[in-house]
């Protein structure tokens, strides 16, 4: 457990708008922050963040709340992980309470693997720089490949030495769980329920998440014997997901964002020797073809990828093909090619730096027109092909959503392909057509993909809207004025909060969030405490979190012209307050006493004895009584 000190401390130090601004390119309009949702897919932004309340609202997806919960959501984080992430960002020390065995048996399954990789990194970094296996193979071998001694330690770059046993021996003599070392993939189970070590002789490419903790490995051979693969990576695991990593990523966000475009690479190696030469904006799709998710994670960084590829001229065919994925998620795609025989990372370590960004800047060439002059290339004068390549191009450039920018595409493949513009934009608008209409067939459509199956709180099944309604509503007016004072009569001043908790204490609540926060708003007013909404948008509980941020966060609270609305709508709920208050209270009353009739109704139709039957009535009967005073109450106090 996390110390409430440090906890506090680490509120104290939090800014929204900086952690927020760490996954989503904000822009400041008006009080507030709007940029484009990371969890679900929008062109106009709809993802607000309001740093004076320190919340944050996406109004695509729904979610909202501080800066923990936004890391919870979008890193997956569980409270405490969010906390510590926190903490290691504003340098405060972490103090914890000892963790006894039963917490660490609670410990979830993803903390633990996240814990182990953690560990097994250190474990092959410690091999490779201090043991002499480690610095005779490993060590000499990164020596050789030009990566210098700082960037080792950056990348976390290790050794696993050639021994059947090294790491697996060493980690659950530390304790680690064998059920957790073979989910990492960093074990493997004999027939006999042994484990061995996955990556015995290899160097090792720690994998980092998008938060910088260690998910995965790659390890690579150091052997040039053709059977024997040349990496080895991590299985996929409840941390790993291939298709949703880019390696490097972490390293290079802050430079992305800066340079607003993102290199794109094959290799591990080939990061990092262009990382290490200066040019940190880069990432890996490790040798898998670009997914989806990955493109979006680029996606929220910057709009502009630029493709180095080595110049083989197979790879880049199979490339090409999936390239059309990144034209529709609206982004901008360059690609640059290499000398034959050289990839990034060798082409680096013989130019330098400035050669590389000039061999950059003089080779880069819009993904649509490389595109073109590549096909056109391979058709040679074949007029069947050559039909073939106008088709694809227009595909091509059909995917692309920004108008204009597909019109100039357009314009300059007319040129290439030596035909009439008209003729390109009759079929591009045609086979737009095609794709408007399939969109509009799938009503589920692109616009609300979420980036991953990130956990969503789920409303109850069958909501009975009213009462849930009524409820959230108590909730807003102890949130909004559970610390302020009401005059009744002139006479008897109180708190509107703890009156309020006194009124409903009779009221069973049935939205769950809700009845959860009446009971922690009930104790703090016990413990003499008016919490603040504060209070609650800092709550471990998501759904608090969930509930209390939908209820004060609307997008007309959180717009340019809050003040305005708001002292509007405000000052006509203040004017009235008393109304105000108890018209809530009573109604929710009324509602459930309702309930109580219809339910008393059903029993007394299949009452069994004429005892029973007398009893419901008498019931009954007291609940209609309780029904009309409050009725009357609310006739006489509630203004309309
Ligand atoms: P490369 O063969 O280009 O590797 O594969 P590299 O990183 O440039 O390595 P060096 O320069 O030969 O040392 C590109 C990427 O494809 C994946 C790895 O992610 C690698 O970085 N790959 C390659 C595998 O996963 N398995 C393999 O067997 C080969
Ligand atoms: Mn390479």
């Amino acid at each position: 457990m996390i110390l409430k000190s440090t906890v506090d401390r680490i509120m104290e130090a939090t800014d929204i708008v900086e952690v927020i601004g760490e996954f989503v390119q904000l822009k400041k309009r008006g009080a507030n922050y709007v940029g484009l949702s990371p969890f679900a897919n929008e062109r106009t932004p709809s993802f607000t963040v309001s740093p004076a309340k320190g919340i944050f609202k996406d109004f695509s997806s729904g979610k909202g709340g501080s800066a923990v919960t936004f890391l919870m959501e979008l890193e997956k984080f569980t409270y405490p992980e969010a906390l510590k992430w926190l903490a290691k960002k504003y340098s405060i020390e972490v103090e914890e309470t000892v963790e006894t065995a039963e917490n660490r048996e609670e410990e979830n399954r993803r903390e633990s693997l996240m814990i182990v990789s953690g560990f097994a990194a250190k474990f092959f970094h410690e091999s490779l720089l201090d043991t002499d296996e480690g610095k005779a193979i490993g060590l000499s071998y990164f020596k050789e490949r030009g990566f210098t001694a700082d960037t080792i330690k950056k990348f976390e770059l290790g050794y696993s030495p050639d021994q059947w046993e090294a790491f697996t021996g060493q980690a659950i003599k530390e304790g680690y769980q064998p059920e957790f070392l073979i989910d990492s993939g960093l074990s493997v189970k004999r027939d006999n329920g042994n484990l061995y070590d996955r990556y015995r002789g290899r160097v090792m490419f720690p994998i980092h998440s998008f938060t910088g903790r260690v998910i995965a490995f790659g390890g690579r051979t150091l052997k040039s014997d053709k059977n024997v693969p040349k990496y080895v990576n991590s299985p996929e695991s409840e941390i790993y997901h291939k298709s949703n990593v880019l390696y490097g990523l972490y390293f290079a966000k802050k430079s992305i964002r800066e340079e607003d475009n993102c290199y794109l690479v094959e290799g591990y190696a080939d990061v990092i020797s262009v990382h290490q030469a200066g040019i940190e904006n880069v990432v890996a799709s490790s040798g898998t073809s670009l997914t989806v998710e990955q493109i979006r994670l680029i996606g929220r960084l910057t709009k502009n990828i630029t493709i180095l590829y080595d110049g083989d001229a197979a790879g880049i065919k199979a490339a090409v093909r999936g390239l059309d994925l990144i034209l529709e998620e609206g982004l901008n795609v360059k690609v640059v090619l290499f000398p034959d025989g050289h990839d990034p990372d060798s082409y680096v370590r013989l130019v330098g730096t400035n050669g590389f960004k000039k061999h950059i800047e003089d080779n880069k060439k819009d993904f649509i027109l490389f595109k073109t002059n590549l096909l056109l290339k391979e058709a040679g004068n074949d007029p069947i092909k050559k039909s073939e390549v106008i088709r694809d191009i227009v595909e091509s450039i059909a995917k692309i959503p920004d108008s204009i920018k597909a019109s100039v595409f357009i314009k300059e493949c007319s040129n290439l392909l030596q035909i009439d513009e008209r003729a390109l934009l009759s079929e591009l608008n045609k086979m737009r057509q095609a794709k408007a209409k399939k969109d509009s067939q799938q009503p589920n459509g692109r616009m609300i993909t979420p980036v991953e199956d990130y956990p969503v709180v789920e409303e109850p099944k069958e909501e009975p809207k009213e009462t849930y309604s009524q409820e959230k509503e108590i909730v807003r007016l102890l949130l909004l004025y559970g610390n302020k004072m009401i005059d009744w009569d002139g006479i008897a001043n109180t708190y509107i909060g703890p009156f309020m908790i006194a009124e409903l204490n009779d009221v069973e609540f049935e939205y769950p969030a809700a009845k959860t926060f009446i009971e922690i708003y009930s104790k703090e007013v016990e413990n003499g405490v008016l919490p603040e909404d504060q209070h609650f948008i800092h709550y471990p509980d998501k759904e608090i979190v969930d509930l209390v941020v939908t209820l004060i966060a609307t997008k007309y609270t959180l717009s340019e012209n809050w003040y305005e609305m708001h002292k509007i709508l405000v000052s006509d709920e203040q004017a009235n307050m008393k109304a105000t208050i108890l018209s809530a209270i009573f109604h929710l009353k009324m509602h459930k006493v309702g309930k109580m009739l219809d339910n008393l109704r059903t029993e007394l139709q299949n009452a069994k004895t004429d005892e029973d039957q007398d009893i419901l009535l008498t019931q009954y009967m007291r609940m209609k009584k309780v029904e009309k005073t409050i009725s009357d109450y609310l006739g006489s106090v509630i203004l309309k």
